[in-house]
């Protein structure tokens, strides 16, 4: 059984990749919505969110934690990774990792201000690409309006409009260095030039964790996912249908703190 958490509902674009890439393992899905957003927190904050729901995942007895969210990975690449039972993979280790072999050199990389801050992404792409120019950009407010369910309105659209006019025009792909802005992507691919190639940190992840079931040597499992928020459940539950589709996993919620 694998975790995934995020501080909401953008983990459910990194369970989106898991399944089309074949993990059939079953998922507890914890997002932190007590906390959402993230972006705009202490990195002493955020260290203490992620040892948190590391620990709640170890409660549920997972085989392996899938990390959803790159805010936390970017802290926790500096503060370092609480200690685990089990093994945990970086969604921004491993979103560096795909850019082995890529053409671009001239990257943009959106995503949450304490990421930004961090340089993480800068660093990850580099050593997969050490010739590469990579400029990040913070978009603090993108991650407010898909919580609060306006991805699909003119909120959503203005939003990325916004982000778009601040990426140099001569890039040649954009990341997707927080894993709610892919459930913004009609906005972006609209709003984009079309040569700019959009790139999901997602499938480098699910990649990475189809290595790891293996390695693992993990059953197969049934595909089920079980949903946790310490949020609100009813627009939780509602946002989980309305993303994934998925009319049969369990929803719930977490009192955790
Ligand atoms: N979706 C998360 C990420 O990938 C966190 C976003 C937030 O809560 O600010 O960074």
């Amino acid at each position: 059984m694998l975790g995934l958490y995020d501080s909401g509902l953008g983990g459910l674009t990194v369970l989106a990749a898991l399944r089309a890439a074949g993990i059939d393992q079953d998922v507890v899905y914890f997002a932190d919505q007590a906390h959402v957003p993230y972006g705009d927190k202490s990195d002493g904050e955020l260290h203490g969110y992620l040892t948190e729901n590391l620990a709640l995942l170890a409660g549920q007895r997972v085989d392996a934690v899938v990390t959803a969210c790159n805010t936390s990975c970017a802290v926790a690449q500096h503060y370092g990774w609480p200690a685990t039972p089990f093994p945990v993979l970086d969604l921004i280790l491993n979103a560096g990792r795909s850019f082995a072999g890529t053409r671009h050199r001239r990257i943009a990389v959106i995503a949450t201000a304490a990421t930004v801050r961090s340089g993480a992404y800068a660093r990850a792409i580099r050593t997969a690409v050490p010739y590469a120019h990579v400029h990040e950009i913070a978009a603090p407010r993108l991650v407010p309006i898909v919580e609060a369910g306006e991805a699909d309105t003119t909120a959503g659209r203005d939003a990325v409009a916004q982000v778009v006019a601040q990426i140099p025009s001569d890039v040649e792909a954009l990341v997707y260095g927080c894993t709610h802005y892919p459930l913004l992507d009609r906005w972006f691919a609209a709003a984009l030039d079309p040569r700019i190639e959009r790139i999901d940190p997602a499938a480098g992840q699910a990649a990475a964790a189809k290595a790891l079931v293996a390695e693992l040597g993990l059953p197969p499992g049934t595909s089920s996912t079980t949903y946790y928020t310490n949020g609100e459940p009813q627009a939780f539950e509602a946002a989980v249908r309305r993303w994934t589709g998925d009319t049969t996993g369990r929803v719930a919620t977490l009192i955790t703190r």
